[in-house]
């Protein structure tokens, strides 16, 4: 080791333990942060104290292990266990659609030649009211049609087949669930649907084939208004059944599996704060998301996940990082309903492929 190497480990080492002394006035604020939080901790009601000041089960591990295996446990070990799946474009991906904000191979990234304020524009209400023609013109290419379930979808299936499905809840507006065969009781598509449409002036129902017609569909009853499909736009309310169900369900679940989802579009994102604290939380995505911010866990409050097991809130929440479709299918060879799986899909598939022909 040279001098110089010697020497920037020491000084390393030495701003190491400098980071770790506060100084007099940072003591002084830090306890007076301290007393803030213990105010609105007891005054608000909103924010948890740290786990030594509660003795509540909450705080220990709800999971063995906090990795796929702890899940695998759970649920074995819960029978009836009540699974809320929430998803979002990236289970998608694989049947060949893309999703919004992936760099490079993202829709939102690829919105050049419609000369867009921001890309989110294209799927906004107010932008939409003064110039619907990009919208149609993209909704083209996203159509939900020819594109076959993945992995991920039929992995949502099985869990309905073996009653352990409380819902699952859908950003995606690709209908691949419906084509998968999840029934529709148990789905909630919380970003609506292309299947139907209304006119945006008299709200006259249209149907998705009427709508393909030309570029921009009008209103045949008006004769005024565009036709829009029924997917929610920013600056439109959530559909009813969403917010019922949110509200119904979030409260019941014993597990949550978080898949394919940004996680940043509200008020979807925030739906993983509504299940109870003892309920573990798995996301299978390519990267982390959701993670609790620095606010909210200096404030203590509860919000977002939490894969830091030291953290008061810690202890319940698994990060698989990766392809959903290999994380769904390594969860049922984990459950030993991996072969289910797969000649689920194969099964579905030639089914789907039969019907294609017949169709054209
Ligand atoms: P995003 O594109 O924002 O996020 C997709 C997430 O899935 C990202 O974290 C990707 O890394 C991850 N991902 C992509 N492919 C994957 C794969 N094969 N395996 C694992 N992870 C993968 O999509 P959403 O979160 O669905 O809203 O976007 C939410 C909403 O934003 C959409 O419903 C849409 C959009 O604006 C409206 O149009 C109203």
């Amino acid at each position: 080791m040279d001098k110089e190497t010697k020497k920037d480990q020491k000084d390393g080492s030495l701003n190491e333990e400098k980071q770790n002394v506060l100084s007099e006035s940072e003591v002084e604020n830090y306890s007076e942060m301290e007393k803030l939080r213990r105010y609105l901790a007891q005054k608000l009601r909103l924010v948890d104290l740290p786990a030594n000041d509660q003795n509540n089960e909450s705080q220990q591990l709800v999971l063995s292990k906090l990795n796929l295996d702890g899940i695998v446990e759970y649920i074995k070990e819960n029978t009836n266990c009540k699974i809320i799946t929430m998803a979002g474009a990236g289970i998608s991906t694989s049947a060949g659609i893309p999703d919004f904000r992936s760099p490079s191979s993202g829709l939102y990234h690829k919105l050049d030649k419609y000369n867009l304020p921001h890309p989110q524009a294209i799927f906004e209400l107010d932008f939409f009211m003064k110039n619907p023609e990009p919208f149609f013109t993209l909704a083209k290419e996203l159509l939900p049609e020819g594109f076959k379930p993945t992995i991920s979808h039929y992995f949502i299936r099985l869990l309905s087949e073996k009653g352990l499905l409380l819902r699952h809840y859908t950003q995606n507006i690709d209908t691949l669930e419906r084509v998968a065969g999840l029934s529709s009781d148990k789905l909630v598509e919380a970003h609506g649907t292309f299947h139907t449409g209304h006119c945006l002036k008299c709200r006259a129902p249209y149907t998705l084939p009427w709508m393909k017609e030309g570029i921009i569909p009008k209103c045949e009853e008006c004769n005024e208004g565009v036709v829009k499909p029924d997917i929610i736009f920013f600056g439109e309310t959530l559909p009813e059944r969403f917010q019922i169900l949110a509200d119904r369900d979030f409260t019941q679940a014993d597990l949550l599996i978080i898949m394919g989802s940004s996680l940043v579009v509200q008020p979807f994102a925030s739906l993983i704060d509504r299940v109870r604290n003892t309920c573990p939380r798995l996301l299978i995505n390519n990267e982390k998301v959701g993670t609790q911010d620095r606010l909210s866990r200096f404030l203590g409050l509860r919000q977002g996940l939490v894969f830091d097991v030291k953290s008061a809130h810690g202890g319940r929440d698994v990060a698989w990082l990766g392809d959903c479709d290999t994380g769904c299918q390594l969860l049922a060879d984990k459950l030993n309903w991996g072969d289910e799986l797969r000649a689920l899909m194969q099964r579905e598939h030639e089914r789907l492929k039969v019907e294609d022909k017949s169709d054209n």
